[in-house]
């Protein structure tokens, strides 16, 4: 059953569609994401679900409830933890919680003992009378991650969880999800723009330009590609392409200096490829799975690393 509908929606920013006429259903329970590069609209799609921004055109539902009409009932399905970091920094940790809960009107009995739970699921309970300004980044994170469940909602949107934080720290906020799903059975919706983390989804919308270019689980996208990657360099490229298309009726990609294939049962592939090559040197050849970068690169031509280093390193100026 679907609990986010979204229907051609459209925003603009003068001339420019941020958010270009998407359309998708996200299911109850389920981890969905949202990955693309930076500028991709992610963000922008986050703040029109979450009531924050209204669209130029289409509409979304969360819980049957329209984002754009009735965005009390939205609010109290859903819970947010924001790309920017957004706690007091002069309040405690429980204090942050607190007034969270009083802002939701959650009411105290019940508000009280929720904070004590959360503070417990996300191993912060020791630390909640410390000012969460000194408060680790991942420490900081899964506040947040404790403050957007805070009024039990259904679903809950983490906008970039783990950008910035150590792998450690993303596996740790990583569990905390899984164990959201799991235990609870709350739907998540999350951007990233890290591959490893999107194989965690059971599902994923891949974003470019503000358009959805692919959305299935991952194991999907990957057996998209048709086999596995294989990847040479040779003597003369563009040679080796030709043979490769009149042999196996393969186009392969040459970039740079490497030659880029896919064929089903790479390592038996790779002999059949030598004795084609014969006329070439090839000075070296790889073989492997296919993973979300390549479906990535696949779709669009380019990598998503390229522009998301830039990215990180704004952000980490942005956070101090
Ligand atoms: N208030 C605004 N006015 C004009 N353009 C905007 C505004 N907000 C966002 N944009 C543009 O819309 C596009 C999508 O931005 P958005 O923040 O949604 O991207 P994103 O996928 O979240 O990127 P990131 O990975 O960097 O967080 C970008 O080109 C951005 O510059
Ligand atoms: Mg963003």
């Amino acid at each position: 059953m679907s609990i986010i509908e979204i229907r051609d929606l459209t925003k603009k920013y003068g001339n420019k569609s941020a958010v270009d006429n998407i359309s998708f259903e996200v299911f109850e329970g389920e981890i969905f994401g949202f990955l693309g590069p930076n500028g991709a609209g992610k963000t922008t799609t986050i703040s029109i679900l979450c009531t924050l921004l209204e669209p130029t055109s289409g509409y979304a539902k969360i819980s049957g409830y329209n984002v754009a009409n009735d965005r009390d009932d939205v609010r109290h399905s859903i819970g947010i933890v924001f790309q920017d970091p957004s706690l007091d920094g002069d309040l405690t940790g429980e204090e942050n919680l607190r007034f969270h809960g009083m802002a939701y009107n959650v009411p105290k009995d019940t508000r009280e003992q929720r904070m004590i739970d959360l503070l417990e699921m996300v191993d912060l309970y020791e630390k909640k009378d410390e000012l969460t300004k000194n408060y680790s980044g991942g420490m900081k994170r899964r506040l947040e991650i404790a403050r957007g469940l805070l009024h039990h909602p259904k679903v809950l949107f983490l906008d970039e969880p783990t950008i910035g934080l150590d792998p450690q720290t993303r596996n740790k906020i990583w569990e905390h999800i899984r164990e959201l799903q799991e235990k609870k059975g709350i739907t998540i919706f999350l951007t990233t723009h890290y591959m490893e983390e999107a194989e965690n989804c059971n599902r994923i919308a891949i974003i470019d330009h503000g358009k959805i270019i692919a959305l299935d689980t991952p194991d999907n996208l990957k057996k998209s590609l048709k086999g596995d990657l294989i990847t040479l360099k040779t003597s003369d490229n563009e040679g080796s392409k030709e043979v490769i298309q009149t042999c196996f009726s393969i186009l392969p990609d040459v970039k740079d200096d490497t030659i880029y294939l896919y064929a089903e049962n790479g390592e038996n592939f790779v002999p059949k490829l030598f004795r084609a090559l014969r006329n070439y040197e090839i000075t070296s050849i790889n073989v492997r799975k296919p993973t979300l970068n390549d479906v990535f690169l696949k779709l669009t031509g380019r990598q998503i690393r390229e522009e998301t280093v830039d990215g990180i390193s704004r952000m980490r100026v942005s956070h101090g």
